[in-house]
């Protein structure tokens, strides 16, 4: 693969975030410097970034910036002052859970260091997202690497949405594996489900494949059935939003329909995702809230209205799919199997 290809998801310039702006690719690479941590929040909402590690990277950054504007203030008033930052960052977007783990842990970093003057404060902010971001990345690489043992020479995957590098700091969960098995020099190919309603398939997954040189076909989110059937597919790999303690799996809108096909025709279904998405707090994955996104996104195509004027639109950004479709989950600390509640209890992290 060629590295220079690989693009930057977020970068951190002159103290300042720069997001590529995830909604003009394919046409155009541009990247929006964002100051405050109202516009990285915005920047969520309206998925110029996107994908739950990415969202995650891009919160920690974030607060480093709510902890920057607030360097001069006396210490009562920066620890209010990053409080009400940390609740706007949450309220951004509900499902990817990274997002709620990368608030906490910068929370837990201030409150470790609530003894620092703010000014010192917010350089170790500083530092701490820019670690957030590089862990991502590696961690990304070693669950590509635990991923490609599932891969063989000649496989064709079917992916949903995009869980590549656009979603992530850089490398991707499932398009890790994909990337660490291509590097291994299996001659793979990846179908991409287009991904209704925002085409997060046919629009980013294919976009940062193609680009690297690896065989990307997209298919309508309807076909991946058929082709699933006439035995077209040899491994499903996905990401995830949330997964809960019992293995059942948050991820984009159609993800489970794509489950229940794969076991249906004896396809494995692996989900790629680092334990940061695992909420251990969550019994079972009914007790995930899925972000329900304006009706216009299902009601309209290229920003022309598709549906006769004034019929209803639903339209949820994720679904669950339950633990028993899901042939493994690949971490960075290894890929887990059933029975989930046990083999996911054991990834759980001792400190931070
Ligand atoms: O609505 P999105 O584009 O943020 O949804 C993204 C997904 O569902 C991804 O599959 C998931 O976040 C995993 S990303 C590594």
């Amino acid at each position: 693969m060629s590295r220079k290809k690989v693009v930057e998801t977020l970068r951190w310039r002159r103290g300042r975030l720069e997001l590529l702006d995830q909604t003009l690719l394919p046409d155009k690479i541009r990247y929006r410097p964002l100051k405050t941590y109202h516009e990285v929040s915005r920047g969520i909402r309206d998925m110029l970034v996107r994908g739950a590690p990415a969202i995650g990277v891009t919160a920690a950054f974030g607060m480093a910036l709510a902890a920057r504007s607030g360097a001069r203030l006396r210490p009562a008033a920066f620890r209010r002052h990053m409080q009400k930052a940390g609740k706007v960052l949450a309220s951004s977007r509900p499902t990817a859970v990274n997002l709620f783990w990368a608030l906490q842990r910068m929370g837990r970093l201030m409150e470790e260091n609530a003894h620092l003057a703010p000014a010192v404060m917010a350089e170790k902010m500083e530092a701490e997202a820019l670690a957030v971001l590089s862990e991502d990345i590696e961690i990304n690489r070693r669950m590509g690497r635990n991923g490609a043992s599932f891969i063989e020479d000649g496989d064709v995957i079917l992916t949903h949405c995009n869980a590549g590098a656009l979603a992530t700091a850089g490398y991707g969960t499932a398009l890790g594996v994909v990337r660490a098995a291509w590097e291994q020099g299996k001659r793979i190919s990846v179908l991409a489900d287009e991904t209704r309603p925002r085409c997060q398939g046919a629009k980013l997954t294919a976009w940062e494949l193609s680009r690297e040189g690896i065989p990307v076909t997209v298919i309508a989110d309807t076909a991946a059935g058929s082709f699933l059937r006439r035995g077209k597919v040899q491994k499903v790999v996905v990401g995830a939003d949330r997964i809960a303690s019992n293995g059942d799996v948050v991820n984009k809108i159609g993800t489970y329909q794509v489950a229940v096909l794969a076991r249906e025709n004896k396809v494995p279904f692996y989900v790629a995702a680092p334990v940061s998405t695992i909420d251990f707090s969550l019994k079972s994955g009914d007790e995930i809230p899925i972000e329900e996104r304006p009706p216009s996104e299902v009601t309209t195509m290229a920003g022309r209205r598709i549906t006769p004027r004034g019929v209803a639109a639903f339209n949820p950004a994720f679904d669950v799919t339950p633990a028993r479709f899901v042939t493994a989950i690949i971490t960075e600390k290894g890929a887990v199997r059933k029975p989930f509640r046990r083999s996911i209890s054991a990834l759980r992290p001792r400190r931070r």
